[in-house]
């Protein structure tokens, strides 16, 4: 077994994954809530809390798997990218129990983890595919090769599809995160009422751009009062929704018909979206071509996914990764 650690950003995860990376026996996540009342999660606040949680986090997982330390052959972390203290975190933990029970280490990227939700997903799902990644950090589209490498296809030129989603959330004055905010805020408002740009819509290239979208945000809001934006909020949520969900669809779809691809996966917290859910459904549909989205619960920061990433990465024997540094990027 597996034994998978995540500490990227601001949740505490653990989970117990079987060997082939296909089948997690426990997944525990604990989200940190102290970052509410600031907007935005405060790297030093994370750290500090992960080290609370991480050792219980790791026996819940056990627990929750009904194995023990004794049953594990490897532990596997998630080595970059993300905060540096908070990663810090997760890396000093997985050494102290790897190398107390003289077991190998593998160090895992945590963007190679949200692609392999997907085999967690389904899986008989095999490379070669194309894989959008939607994250509060990252929003990038990759083509998975057979031997499971990944090249970089096209990446947002500014903000995270993720940060778009916190940032138009803490202009309208909804909560952190501000995707599942919006969404809740959009459930019956009209998103064709209000016109958002969608960056980069017509550049024949696969790569994204969301500042424009907060900066439009910003110039309808100054132009309203405050009663006005009160009644249109389900408007302008749906709205703002809808462009985010419309600029990673089109640009997910180019890459499936540039690369003639059958198979397309898509991964990262903004994959639990329900509307962008439904639209690739759709038109996934109407193409033919096969799509996995991994349950959201897969979607965001999770360990199962980094135990999923482990079982296709090469591991450090003990006791060389004592000398193993996390890395921000
Ligand atoms: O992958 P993730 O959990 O952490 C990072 O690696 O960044 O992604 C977090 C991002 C946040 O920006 C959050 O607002 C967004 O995913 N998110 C969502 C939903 N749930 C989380 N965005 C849209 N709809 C959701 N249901
Ligand atoms: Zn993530």
């Amino acid at each position: 077994m597996i034994l998978a650690i995540e500490t990227s950003c601001d949740d505490t995860c653990a989970a117990i994954v079987e060997p082939g990376g296909r089948r997690a026996l426990s997944n525990v996540v604990h989200t940190q809530t102290e970052h509410e009342r600031y907007g935005g999660v405060v790297p030093e606040v994370a750290s500090r809390a992960h080290l609370e949680r991480m050792d219980g986090v790791i026996e819940k997982s056990l627990e929750d798997a009904d194995v023990s330390l004794y049953d594990i052959s490897r532990v596997a972390v998630t080595a970059r990218p993300g905060l540096i203290g908070a990663l810090l975190v997760g890396v000093a933990a997985a050494k102290g129990i790897a190398y107390a029970r003289k077991l190998p280490l593998v160090p895992v990227n945590h963007l190679e983890g949200h692609v392999a939700a997907a085999y967690l997903a389904k899986p008989e799902l095999e490379p070669p595919f194309v894989a959008l990644i939607a994250s509060g950090g990252h929003t990038a589209i990759y083509s998975v090769e057979r031997d499971h490498s990944m090249t970089l296809l096209g990446e947002t030129l500014d903000d995270a599809a993720g940060e778009a989603l916190d940032k138009g959330a803490r202009m309208l004055g909804l909560g952190f995160p501000g995707g599942p905010a919006i969404s809740n805020a959009a459930e019956n408002g009209d998103p064709g009422k209000y016109e958002f740009p969608v960056g980069l819509k017509n550049k024949k290239n696969l790569d994204f751009s969301f500042s424009g979208l907060k900066t439009s945000l910003l110039y309808k809001l100054k132009a309203m009062d405050g009663e006005t934006v009160r009644g249109e909020l389900p408007h302008l949520a749906a709205s703002y929704e809808a462009a985010v969900v419309e600029a990673l669809t089109r640009k997910l779809l180019r890459a499936a018909d540039m690369r003639d691809a059958s198979s397309l996966v898509v991964a990262g917290g903004v994959a639990a979206n329900g509307l962008l859910r439904r639209r690739l459904g759709e038109e996934c549909g109407k193409l033919g071509v096969s799509l996995v989205i991994p349950s959201p619960d897969l979607c965001t920061d999770n360990a199962a996914m980094i135990g999923a990433a482990a079982a296709r990465t090469p591991a450090i024997e003990y006791p060389e990764y004592l000398s193993l540094n996390a890395r921000s990027v």
